[in-house]
């Protein structure tokens, strides 16, 4: 009856000394789980943005009106009719295919014996995660407005620029299979209300030359996995190492006291048996005696 008691602490004790070091070992098992998880971009090694720009503006410069034309430089190509962009870097996401792709080279439209002066450069295609696509570039520019008002000294100069949106709800980003190529052909495209405000001439919404844009990416999924391999194991090591010295200090001490309180409880336990038993002698031995006497009666 007092050995339940008794075994209830020495079990209590031994789970505690046992239970210890367990949740010290779980807590840096997770700390260290943590720090594994990670996710990769690919890298932009190559591409090519083709766009027209605008038909009618390309047909204005060129034509009687305008009596211009345009140059391209710094890595931008022109061939009739189109423009390319091939100088390229960025980083896209391959799940959402969210990122930006910054080409460099210059395209200069000159027209009304040099009242028209426009520079479009630099474009980036900016991914969004929700799927919508912006086309940013440099501008300078003096509108038309503003050359017909004589307000030549409003000509402005802005960097990376929203100057179109990009439907790509109707020409999405495709991945291809061996994920080293994304795409898009025939992207409708349409002036947003800061390339209205820059450009001029043409309302916000009005339709622009539709883009294509072929992405060469290296998605390194090996190395990246490699990496996060080693991220991981380097990270974990610093942060493991103590957590695994302390819980293994916490298990000594834990197991110490587990087994200085069995000991005592059994030294209580046989104490108490041998005060009982103690106490118990001379009656047991009186009745013992009795009975050894009555034969010799
Ligand atoms: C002396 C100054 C200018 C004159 C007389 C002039 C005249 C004209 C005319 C007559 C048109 C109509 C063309 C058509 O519908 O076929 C036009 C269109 C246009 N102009 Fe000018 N312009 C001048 C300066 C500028 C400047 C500085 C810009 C700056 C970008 C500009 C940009 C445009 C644009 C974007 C269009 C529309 C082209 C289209 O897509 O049809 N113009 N201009």
């Amino acid at each position: 009856m007092r050995r339940t008691p008794a075994s209830t602490t020495v079990a209590l004790v031994a789970a505690l000394a046992l239970a210890g070091p367990s949740s010290a070992a779980l807590a840096a098992e997770s700390e260290s789980e943590s720090s594994a998880e990670s996710a990769s971009a690919c890298e932009i090694t190559g591409g090519q943005l083709i766009w027209g720009i605008k038909e009618s503006f390309r047909a204005y410069i060129s034509g009687t009106i305008a009596n211009g034309t345009w140059e391209v430089s710094d890595g931008a190509t022109y061939e009739t009719p189109l423009f390319g962009w091939s100088d390229v870097s960025g980083v896209i996401d391959p799940e959402t295919l969210a990122g930006s792709a910054e080409f460099t080279g210059a395209v200069h439209f000159t027209g009304h014996d040099g009242l028209l002066e426009t520079v479009m450069a630099n474009p980036t295609l900016a991914f969004a995660e929700d799927g919508t696509g912006t086309l940013l570039l440099d501008l300078s520019n003096l509108t038309m407005d503003d050359a017909l008002a004589g307000d030549t000294d409003k000509a402005q100069t802005i960097t990376q620029a929203s100057f179109i949106t990009l439907d790509l709800a109707s020409a999405p980003l495709m991945l291809d299979a061996d994920g080293t190529t994304i795409s898009a052909t025939a992207v409708p495209t349409a002036i947003t209300q800061a390339g209205f405000d820059a450009f001029g001439t043409y309302e916000t919404g009005t339709a622009f030359d539709p883009i294509d844009v072929t992405l060469t990416v290296e998605c390194p999924e090996d190395e990246d996995e490699d990496e996060v391999d080693e991220t991981a194991a380097a990270t974990s090591e610093p942060t493991a190492a103590p957590a695994t010295a302390d819980s293994a200090d916490m298990s000594w001490i834990g197991w110490l006291v587990g087994i200085a309180v069995l000991i005592a409880v059994i030294a209580v336990i046989v104490w108490l048996v041998l005060r009982r038993r103690a106490a118990a002698t001379p009656a047991e031995g009186s009745d013992a005696g009795g009975d050894a006497e009555e034969p010799a009666r």
